[in-house]
């Protein structure tokens, strides 16, 4: 077996003989969910959207790119066999990395209380991405979840996706990260389509009051619309789903926060048809 320091010495080889950059898959709508603070709610939302996209017929993957802190494991019930640190360490393929997840989900974790994972360097972390999103380009759509803020593996992924969803909530913190982060991620990736979710509010006006102010920053001073889904209120069911270690849309279908889920899902679901329909003009 390949101690880690020889792994890692691998994966940047063949990185840098790949080229160097993560490869976005053609005919995959990729969506990462992102945001500048942390525990803003990224992984129940990204967790949720799976399953939802899923039962509307799409195939999806689901990344768990939250290095060395992955929890989508936890909010979908699943314990996975193999994890990236696998692949790293060359255990095993990353097509062997999937796990299957409710409602046909198949989720890919990067592992959780891995150091070798927590302390991947940048170059690395790309090359296994690389790696996940080639093995995953048969989907119709992948979700990426990645770790909050603006490291440089984060930003990558962000730069590849067709859709960066940044979730934010009201809190003046949260809303500091996201202007943050937003201006990194545009200083890297120009045309990077973001849109934005508000989550934990206590109502849509408090929503829109939000989205409109990080709207109107960005527009000012990075000259950048963002474009907005519904908002997410706060709602006790998304915590209880996470102690029962069952995904919200399942355990709890009636709950309030659901019917918004199912909006956000809808609004996504014609995005992906738009995306698809201009892709198709384009082979014209
Ligand atoms: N709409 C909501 N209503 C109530 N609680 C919520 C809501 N969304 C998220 N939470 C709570 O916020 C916490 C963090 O959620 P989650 O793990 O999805 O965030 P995260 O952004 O992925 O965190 P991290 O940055 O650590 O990966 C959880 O305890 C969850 O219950
Ligand atoms: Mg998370």
């Amino acid at each position: 077996m390949l101690d880690q320091a020889q792994a890692l010495r691998t994966l940047v080889r063949d990185r840098l003989t790949s080229g160097g950059t993560i490869r976005r898959p053609i005919g995959t709508y990729t969506i990462a969910v992102t945001s500048g603070k942390g525990g803003v709610g990224k992984t129940s939302l990204a967790v949720n959207l799976a399953l939802l996209l899923s039962r509307s017929g799409r195939t999806v993957r689901l990344v768990d790119a939250d290095f060395g802190l992955a929890n989508a494991e936890v909010l979908m019930g699943v314990n996975p066999t193999f994890t990236l640190s696998d692949v790293m360490q060359k255990r095993i393929d990353v097509s062997q990395a999937w796990t299957d997840s409710p409602g046909g989900v198949k989720l890919l974790s990067c592992g959780s209380g891995l150091e070798e994972m927590a302390n991947i360097d940048s170059t690395a972390g790309l090359v296994l991405l690389d790696q996940v999103m080639a093995s995953a380009s048969d989907g119709d759509v992948i979700i990426i979840d990645t770790g909050p803020g603006i490291d440089n593996t984060v930003v990558s992924v962000l730069g590849i996706a067709d859709e960066v969803m940044m979730v934010t909530t009201p809190e003046p913190t949260s809303l500091a990260d996201t202007y943050a982060a937003i201006k990194i991620l545009l200083s890297r990736s120009a045309d990077a389509n973001i849109t934005l979710v508000a989550n934990c509010c206590n109502c849509p006006a408090q929503a829109s009051a939000l989205a409109e102010g990080i709207d109107t920053v960005c527009r000012r001073f990075l000259d950048k619309s963002l474009k907005r889904y519904e908002y997410l209120p706060s709602d006790a069911a998304v915590g209880w789903a996470i102690r029962i270690r069952k995904p919200l849309v399942l355990s709890q279908p009636q709950s309030p926060v659901v019917s918004w889920l199912r909006k956000i899902a809808i609004r996504l679901e014609e995005r992906i048809r738009d995306a698809r329909s201009c892709c198709r003009l384009g082979e014209v």
